[in-house]
């Protein structure tokens, strides 16, 4: 089992050049796909799940290259059209292939996707989406089995919940159709936004995404081009919750502050000093007892569910009461019960988790069970006084971008 040993408690000091966005990242890599041209890709941050992704379009026969942090896809050559088991159960992100493939290839047999065991993640909105776009679909034991007759159909498809990866899907597919497709109750996130740009750049026509209406109007192919991806707000606000549990300093480069515009506010009223700058944020959290803040997680601008896990453990260690709703995810507080072995006061009420802060975090042995609340742990390992173990420290290589060797740049005394 993949472990690191953290000592503390430390304050973290120091700099951190955040990384490329994975969620931005995965769909970009995916949609690159519905182009037969050479897609050039910056800033693609070199994690589990991006590999994955970068293994799936390999099997499907793209050809692909990095070079310094630079990723060439070549898809001209993209014969097959089926996907295992094997490969889409690694990433949720997978589902995405299933539209790029009806849109370019009218036909797609592709597995289901897996990802963090967060809650029932649910892919009923993304298929209906694509039937609304004329695709055929039948869900059979192992796979999902889509055909277009001639070309996707534009189509006005109103989303019944916010949901990233069903906008990214219909989005992505209504690229290449005939008419026009309107995506109501769309989701905002900034990843979305940074996808439409790319699909943009290679020939889409997609307006307005970022709004609560995404349309789309339909072109017969996309070229190729070059893009840079977004940086990772995660990433980021993960590094200033780092500075601000531990009486810390720092500052994230190469960071995108207007994406974390929530996040910033509520640690704002945590009592840490935040600056920002046109490509930079800073907090500095030393000699301030923070201040526990309620926070409920909600779809893009509001508070980002990815960053719950690591929020709350600010919120039991800070001076007071607080009460964190979680309104994504039905089963995002795993990391509780291991908090609580580490001295946090917390109790878990249907989807809210009252916190209830201590002073000081003491040394455990605990286990994380999903990505954020990986992360969430080891910056727990960081304060609590005498010798954690973190176990299950393989989450964390899917989702961030050396994690372990920023944290132990900016003070963490980490040993895996
Ligand atoms: C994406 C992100 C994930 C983030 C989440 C919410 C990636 C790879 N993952 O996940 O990090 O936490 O957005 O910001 O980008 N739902 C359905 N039916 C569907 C699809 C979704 O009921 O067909 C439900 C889900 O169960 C969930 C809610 O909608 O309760 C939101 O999920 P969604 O926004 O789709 O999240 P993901 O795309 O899976």
């Amino acid at each position: 089992m993949n472990q690191y040993q953290v000592s503390g408690p430390t304050s973290l000091f120091g700099e951190i050049k955040i990384s490329g966005s994975k969620n931005a990242a995965l769909p970009i890599l995916f949609t690159s796909l519905l182009t037969p041209e050479l897609v050039e890709l910056k800033n693609i941050p070199i994690l589990k799940d991006t590999k994955y992704a970068i293994k799936i379009l390999t099997k499907l026969g793209a050809k692909i290259e990095i070079k310094n942090k630079i990723i060439y896809i070549n898809s001209e050559t993209i014969k097959i059209c089926k996907i295992p088991y094997s490969l889409t159960n690694k990433i949720r992100a997978s589902i995405w292939i299933l539209g790029v493939l009806l849109a370019r290839f009218r036909e797609a047999k592709v597995s289901f996707p897996g990802g963090c065991n967060i809650g029932n993640r649910k892919i009923n909105l993304h298929l209906l989406g694509l039937k609304q776009l004329g695709a055929e679909i039948t869900v059979t034991k192992n796979y999902i089995i889509g055909s277009v007759k001639k070309k996707l159909v534009g189509n006005t498809i109103k989303l019944s919940i916010v949901s990233v990866g069903a906008t990214i899907t219909i989005m992505s597919a209504a690229t290449i159709s005939t008419g026009t497709t309107v995506i109501k109750n769309a989701a905002r996130e900034p990843e979305i936004i940074d996808l439409a740009n790319f699909l943009n750049k290679l020939g889409a026509k997609i307006i307005g995404a970022g709004n609560k209406n995404i349309l789309i109007h339909g072109v017969k192919k996309l070229h190729g081009g070059s893009y840079k991806i977004m940086s990772d707000r995660i990433e980021t606000g993960t590094f200033l919750i780092a500075a601000a549990i531990s009486n810390g300093h720092i500052i994230c480069h190469n960071t995108q502050p207007k994406t974390l515009t929530h996040v910033i506010k509520k640690l704002n009223q945590t009592g840490a000093k935040i600056k920002t700058g046109q490509t930079w944020i800073s907090l500095n959290m030393k000699n301030i007892h923070p201040r526990s803040v309620n926070i409920t997680t909600k779809p893009y601008p509001g508070f980002p569910t990815d960053i719950q896990s690591i929020f709350t453990l600010l919120n039991l260690i800070s001076h007071g009461n607080s009460i964190v709703t979680e309104t994504i995810f039905e089963n995002r507080f795993a990391y509780i019960k291991e908090l609580k072995k580490m001295g946090a006061k917390a109790i878990i009420k249907n989807n809210s988790v009252m916190c209830y802060g201590v002073k000081k975090l003491y040394s455990a042995k605990v286990l994380a069970s999903d990505l954020r609340s990986c992360a969430s742990l080891i910056l727990a390992g960081c304060i609590a006084e005498g010798n954690s173990k973190i176990y299950n420290t393989h989450y964390i290589k899917r989702g961030y971008e050396n994690f372990y060797e920023k944290l132990k740049s900016i003070g963490a005394n980490i040993k895996n």
